[in-house]
């Protein structure tokens, strides 16, 4: 069970960095250049920004292409794996942007929050990117068996709760939320 967990959280955590890192860049042109969507409510809001997003993504694939070379230090390998590392990355950045697209069409405010979808977008974007890449380069066994993906998705918001607890309890953060 436990090994299960680690097991998890070492092929995901590329697309935690990625989803942990734009909070601390203050980015500042939104993605969606602050344009409209149809319903005259922002595509995706001020929360979504070119650089958190690019930086976001930079962070994950370093983060993947690290533990590679932990894993095996051998180039080829590495290579292979920051492709990979990269779709998984991207993948989370654009699933945390689809997020914020259906919250925008539910006139859910920027940063309002919303259990589960807060923490499943970038994970379902995440490892979507790292089935096509799997399905179009050819790796072979990067996609996460099914019992790894499901607990992944149960851990993911388990461990949110647990670390803004933790935050709140060290006064890093003001709400236990
Ligand atoms: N952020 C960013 N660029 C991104 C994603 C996030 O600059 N592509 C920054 C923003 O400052 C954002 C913060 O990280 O406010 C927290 O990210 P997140 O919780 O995903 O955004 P929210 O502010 O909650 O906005 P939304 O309601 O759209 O999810
Ligand atoms: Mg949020």
């Amino acid at each position: 069970m436990l090994n299960l967990i680690l097991q998890a959280l070492w092929y995901i955590l590329p697309a935690y960095v990625a989803n942990s890192t734009p909070v601390l860049l203050h980015g500042k042109t939104p993605i969606d250049f602050n344009l409209k969507f149809f319903d005259k409510r922002p595509w995706l809001g001020k929360g979504k920004t070119i650089k958190g997003f690019l930086f976001s993504v930079a962070a994950g694939t370093l983060t993947g292409v690290i533990q590679a070379f932990i894993e095996n230090p051998d180039l080829t390998y590495i290579m292979t794996r920051a492709l990979f590392v990269f779709g998984l990355s991207f993948g989370a950045m654009t699933g945390d942007s689809v997020g914020s697209f259906i919250k925008r069409r539910f006139n859910l405010k920027r940063g309002q929050a919303v259990p589960l979808l807060d923490q499943w977008d970038f994970l379902i974007g995440a490892i979507a990117f790292a089935g096509v890449a799997e399905f179009f380069l050819g790796f072979g066994d990067v996609l996460p068996d099914l019992t790894l993906i499901l607990v992944i998705f149960v851990i993911t918001p388990v461990f949110h709760i647990l670390t803004n607890f933790l935050s709140y309890k060290l006064k890093l953060k003001d709400v236990p939320w």
